[in-house]
């Protein structure tokens, strides 16, 4: 990965993107959570398929990296993100409260499916699934929409550090 920078130049309060001077991308703490999203999206879809198909020892390898995934990206948002963003704006407040209440309903959705898994229950991992992604989608609307731009304009000064920081490993 090449180094980012801000982009110098008084942009005040907007959403300051930050750009790659080797490739000429633009990154910011938006672009890198909404992209870790699409991801979790993909896995979730892919153990969707395993288990409709009865593809059990597929099903439990893919469980197994979708919540490993989604487990990571929560303890981004509120070891990294949430923290760094409630100290600089404190509108932020109720919207990290309610993240991270929904974060606790998705991890105990996750323990739920481990135990469904284990007992190959298809359909009651399907049932689990449905109620997953229907959270995460919600709960992914909210962050794209609020609090990831709140995150861009407050976090501006000292987001090429947190870049790294927030980048899934
Ligand atoms: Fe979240
Ligand atoms: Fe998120």
């Amino acid at each position: 990965m090449t180094k980012i920078k801000a982009i110098p130049g008084g942009l005040g309060n907007t959403a300051i993107p930050f750009l790659d001077e080797d490739t000429g991308m633009t990154d910011s703490i938006s672009a890198i959570m909404t992209a870790d999203h699409h991801h979790c999206d993909q896995l979730l879809a892919s153990f969707e398929g395993r288990v409709a198909a009865r593809d059990w020892d597929q099903a439990v390898c893919d469980g197994q990296g979708l919540a490993a995934a989604l487990l990571d990206h929560f303890a981004r948002e509120e070891q990294r993100l949430f923290p760094e963003l409630l100290a600089v704006d404190p509108r932020a407040g109720g919207p990290v409260q309610v993240m991270t209440l929904e974060h606790r309903q998705m991890r105990a959705l996750l323990a739920d499916l481990e135990g469904a898994i284990g007992k190959r229950d298809a359909d009651e991992c399907l049932g689990l699934v449905e109620t997953l992604h229907f959270l995460i989608q919600q709960h992914n609307a909210k962050e794209e929409g609020i609090l990831y731009p709140l995150a861009d304009q407050g976090l501006a000064a000292h987001a090429a550090g947190l870049l790294d920081q927030l980048r899934a490993s």
